[in-house]
């Protein structure tokens, strides 16, 4: 392994799901730098409750499954049941739960604190409905948003939201922030 090789002992499923995503033509696959990294947040969180706003085809839900120990849960919601299945075929596990629901509807019908890490990696939790997303984390819990650096498939208008979107978080009281230019871009906020 070379330092900085972040695809080093990758979930199992994982070259599976790249293959059968490339097939599909999904076009907002998360990166391997960042499911290293979701990998490794999970695993700080034993028996922790982990919540994923955007299956897509379940790479980083790959990573965050294998991050978890055996009493920890994720929760993965997507709104595509097309992209939803591959992941469904791929990870099929007990302490994993797909929802294919509206993210916002999915987070608006939590309890507050109810959750030690969300990666929001759709515009739910994000974009749409933030102050209710952040609600869910539980205190020391963990929020993490990925593509903060500039993106290929980028629409119109969005440098302006991602701004935003950086400066709402770090101004938050409640929350420590670290800015990271890793991967597509990260930020991984704690709640206090
Ligand atoms: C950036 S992709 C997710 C990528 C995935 N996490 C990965 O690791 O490759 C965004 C996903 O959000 C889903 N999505 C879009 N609108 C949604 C909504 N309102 N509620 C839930 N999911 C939504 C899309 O279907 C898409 O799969």
């Amino acid at each position: 392994m070379t330092f900085g090789d972040n695809a080093h002992a990758p979930p199992a499923a994982w070259d599976a799901i790249q293959a059968r995503t490339a097939a599909l033509g999904f076009d907002m696959p998360s990166e391997a730098g960042t499911g290293a990294l979701l990998r490794l947040l999970a695993a700080s969180k034993p028996g922790g409750r982990m919540l994923e706003l955007g299956t897509g085809t379940g790479l980083a839900t790959a990573w965050l499954l294998h991050g978890l120990d055996a009493s920890a849960r994720l929760t993965s919601v997507d709104i595509d049941p097309v992209v939803q299945d591959v992941a469904r075929e791929h990870l099929k596990d007990e302490r994993l739960r797909f929802v294919l629901a509206d993210g916002l509807d999915y987070v608006r019908a939590q309890p507050p604190g109810s959750f030690d890490l969300i990666f929001a990696d759709a515009w739910p939790g994000k974009y749409e409905g933030l102050d209710e997303t952040l609600a869910l984390l539980r205190r020391g819990g963990l929020y993490v948003v990925d593509d903060m650096l500039p993106q290929s498939n980028w629409p119109e208008g969005h440098p302006a939201r991602v701004d935003v979107l950086v400066e709402r978080l770090a101004s938050d009281p409640d929350l420590t922030v670290a800015n990271l230019a890793w991967a597509s871009g990260l930020i991984i906020a704690a709640r206090r």
